[in-house]
Order: structure tokens, then C-alpha cells, then sequence
């Protein structure tokens, strides 16, 4: 197939730099596609790292300013992989430039921040994605499909958890390089926002909207030395967070995330039970999707363990051979395909900005629910995606 470039601009080189540089370097490899990614710039602030991150992984050329980077001719699409804190001003002036933008979740630090985003690229009317990737890990995908099947039949529960430990030393410091996530300021909140918006985005996806929420927050350790003064200065992040909810059909949501669960690094779990079947996925198995229906013959009956690695499977059909797996970073190359696919078809790519700002909605009232002890309406319209 004749291929047409699409000339990206990475802004940030950290963790999601390095998942989506991938991503577009392996997509077309093993996906038919239109459009090939051109890795034309990445930008940083540190000139020596950018350069270097350059060369290891192929862009032509360097920025150290995004404005400057958002400003050049050659630069199609726009990829935002900087901290919750720059994601509005970067995406609003990319799409008044009429790029496409790529960004990073959650979309901003709240949906005040994360209207405008939204209302920039609707009025510019240029493509939008929201990297809220694990949909498109196959397992997650094909959970997609048994429930729009109907198979699982009325939904009556939805419980989900993401659960880390890395943050439980008191001499962790906030702010800086890495350490943002722990200052409110720069992330906006802290595992609601960065943790939770994930399983928010799966459960909408995959169960609809949710109307109102009822949370709990903690924040373990008051104070932290913050980087940028080397003074102890109050935390703001939530450290963990419980909420339940009622979603739009009726079912009922718990979810919980943590970054004090000792033992677990990245554990995101979700469970959905319906009244004819149920299925369960976990991250740390995350090529298994796990199935139980009551419809089958009795001496039979149990949980099936489904290895999602057959061709007729979501998006394993362009992997390897039946039988063989494929991991996280593959969940960037699919929605990165994916997006790539939506420029051909002209349609949009889910998670866009107005998704990821009904995301946003949710984390907002499940913060405001925790504040003031009492119920809230999400306000969430979430129309099937
Ligand atoms: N989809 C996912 O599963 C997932 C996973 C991790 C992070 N994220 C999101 O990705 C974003 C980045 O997170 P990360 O883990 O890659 O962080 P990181 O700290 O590893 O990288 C952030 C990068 O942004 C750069 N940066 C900061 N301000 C900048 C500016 N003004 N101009 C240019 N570069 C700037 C930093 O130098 C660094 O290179 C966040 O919004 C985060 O929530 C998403």
C-alpha cells in the first residue's frame, strides 16, 4: 500500500516517551496501514539527554521548546508525554496550529483544565487521542467484545483495583524529575488522577456511564521534603483512594487504588458479573482472560482461563503465531495503529479528548465526594464507544 507521512513531534522523553516511540516505529511493521509515523522531532529541556534519546531511537532532529516544536511546518501530528500539568497549555496551541495531537492521560490535572482541551480540538477539528491504552491490550479488548455480546447478560456488579507500593518510604521526596506524581501541583491528584482514570476509562468503556460516586482519600504521609525547595512542604496527593459508584445501567462499581499496598507494583484487576456469566482480567497475567458461565453443563461448569493468543482474537492475527503472547508495550502499538487506521477512515480514535474529559469528570467527583463526605453526580455523558 502507498504510504503517506505522518510527521510526529514528541514532547517528553521519560517512560511514555520511550512506550510511544515504539509504538510508532513498530506499527506499520505489522499492521496494513495508510500512513507511516516519521519520528521528525523529539523535545526536551535538557538539550545533551534529548540529543541522546534522539539518537537511540531515530528522530531527526531536536527542540528544546515546544512552542518551537508546535510552530514547524514539518510536524504533522503533536505527541504529549510531559506531566499533567502541561498537557492543556501544549495541546490548546497545538491544535490552534492545527496539528493532530496525541496526548498522554488523564487528559489534565481536572475537567476545568480539560474543557478547553476539548473545545481547542473539536473547533481546530483535528484528530485526537488519549492514551488510556490498556483497552487495547487483546485480553481487555476481547472483554470488550463478550460483553457487547451479550453474553454476560445483566450486569450487575463492576469492582476493579489498581494497586502499587512504591511510595511508602517517608524519605521519598515530591517534585522534580519522576518524583512528580507525588506534587499535586504537577499531577493534579494523586492516585485518582493517575491510577484510577485508567480503571474509570475501562469500566465506562466497558459498562457505561457512571452517574454518582461515593469516595474515601488518605493521604499516609503528611510531608515530604519537596525537590524543587529542599524544604518539607505538605503533600496534597491522595495517596489512596475507595470509591463506589452506580453506573447509568444500573450495576454497582467498587474501586480502590493505593500506592501503600506492599507487595504490588502495577496490580490493575477488574471483575464484571453479570447474570448469565462473568469474566475477570488481571494485569500481571495480562494476556489471560478469565470466564465463567453459568449456562454450561453442570459437571463442566467453572472458570475458563482463556490465553488470548489466537489469530481470530482482537489484533492477534498481526502478531506471531497462534499460541504466543505479546506484552504492555503492545497495547501503545495497537492504539497507535489504530489511530493511524481512524486517518484513513476518517474516524474519530477512541479515547479522544471529549472521552478522556468524561474520565476527568468522574476522578473530579470521586476528589469531591472524598472532600465533603458525601455522595456526587458525575454529570458523566458517556454514549456507546
Ligand atoms: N498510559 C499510561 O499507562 C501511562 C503510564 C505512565 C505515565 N503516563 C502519563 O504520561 C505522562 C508522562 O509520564 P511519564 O511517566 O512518561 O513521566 P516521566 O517523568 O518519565 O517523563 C516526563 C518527561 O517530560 C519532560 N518534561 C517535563 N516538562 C516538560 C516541558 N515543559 N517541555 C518538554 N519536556 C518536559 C521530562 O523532562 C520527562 O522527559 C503523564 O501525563 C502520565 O500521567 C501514562
Amino acid at each position: 500500500m502507498p504510504q503517506k507521512e505522518l510527521r510526529i513531534g514528541l514532547v517528553g522523553y521519560g517512560f511514555m516517551g520511550r512506550t510511544h516511540s515504539n509504538g510508532y516505529k513498530r506499527a506499520n511493521d505489522f499492521f496494513d496501514l495508510a500512513y507511516r509515523p516519521v519520528l521528525k522531532a523529539v523535545c526536551g529541556r535538557n538539550a545533551d539527554k534529548t540529543k541522546a534519546f534522539a539518537e537511540q531511537w531515530g528522530y531527526e532532529s531536536t527542540e528544546s521548546d515546544w512552542k518551537k516544536l508546535i510552530a514547524r511546518d514539518d510536524i504533522d501530528a503533536v505527541d504529549i508525554c510531559t506531566p499533567n500539568d502541561t498537557h492543556a497549555e501544549i495541546a490548546i496551541a497545538a491544535a490552534e496550529a492545527g496539528k493532530m495531537i496525541l496526548c498522554e492521560k488523564p487528559l489534565a490535572r481536572t475537567t476545568a483544565e480539560s474543557k478547553p482541551m476539548v473545545d481547542a480540538v473539536e473547533k481546530a477539528g483535528v484528530p485526537n487521542t488519549v492514551y488510556y491504552n490498556y483497552r487495547r491490550l487483546p485480553a481487555v479488548t476481547l472483554a470488550k467484545q463478550i460483553v457487547d455480546s451479550g453474553k454476560l447478560g445483566k450486569i450487575f456488579h463492576y469492582r476493579a483495583n489498581f494497586l502499587q507500593d512504591w511510595t511508602i518510604s517517608e524519605d521519598l521526596p515530591q517534585g522534580g524529575e519522576g518524583l512528580w506524581r507525588l506534587d499535586a501541583a504537577a499531577a493534579g491528584s494523586g492516585v485518582t488522577g493517575d491510577l484510577l482514570a485508567h480503571c474509570i476509562d475501562t469500566a465506562m468503556w466497558l459498562n457505561g456511564g457512571i452517574s454518582d460516586v461515593s469516595a474515601m482519600t488518605e493521604t499516609f504521609i503528611k510531608q515530604r521534603e519537596h525537590v524543587a525547595t529542599g524544604k518539607k512542604q505538605e503533600v496534597t496527593i491522595d495517596d489512596a483512594c475507595l470509591f463506589h459508584c452506580h453506573f447509568a445501567n444500573g450495576s454497582l462499581g467498587l474501586f480502590e487504588s493505593t500506592r501503600y499496598a506492599r507487595g504490588h507494583k502495577a496490580l490493575y484487576t477488574f471483575e464484571i458479573n453479570g447474570a448469565d456469566a462473568s469474566i475477570r482480567w488481571d494485569l500481571h497475567d495480562l494476556n489471560r482472560l478469565e470466564y465463567f458461565d453459568h449456562r454450561d453443563e453442570g459437571i463442566v461448569r467453572g472458570w475458563r482461563n482463556i490465553h488470548v493468543s489466537d489469530g481470530d482474537q482482537p489484533y492477534m492475527g498481526n502478531w506471531w503465531v497462534p499460541g504466543l503472547c505479546v506484552g504492555y508495550e503492545h497495547s501503545f502499538v495497537h492504539q497507535i495503529a489504530d489511530f493511524l487506521k481512524s486517518l484513513e477512515t476518517g474516524e474519530a480514535c477512541h479515547p479522544t479528548f471529549r472521552d478522556a474529559y468524561e474520565t476527568a469528570k468522574v476522578c473530579d467527583a470521586v476528589l469531591a465526594s472524598a472532600k465533603d463526605r458525601a455522595w456526587k453526580d458525575t454529570g458523566v455523558e458517556w454514549a456507546e464507544k
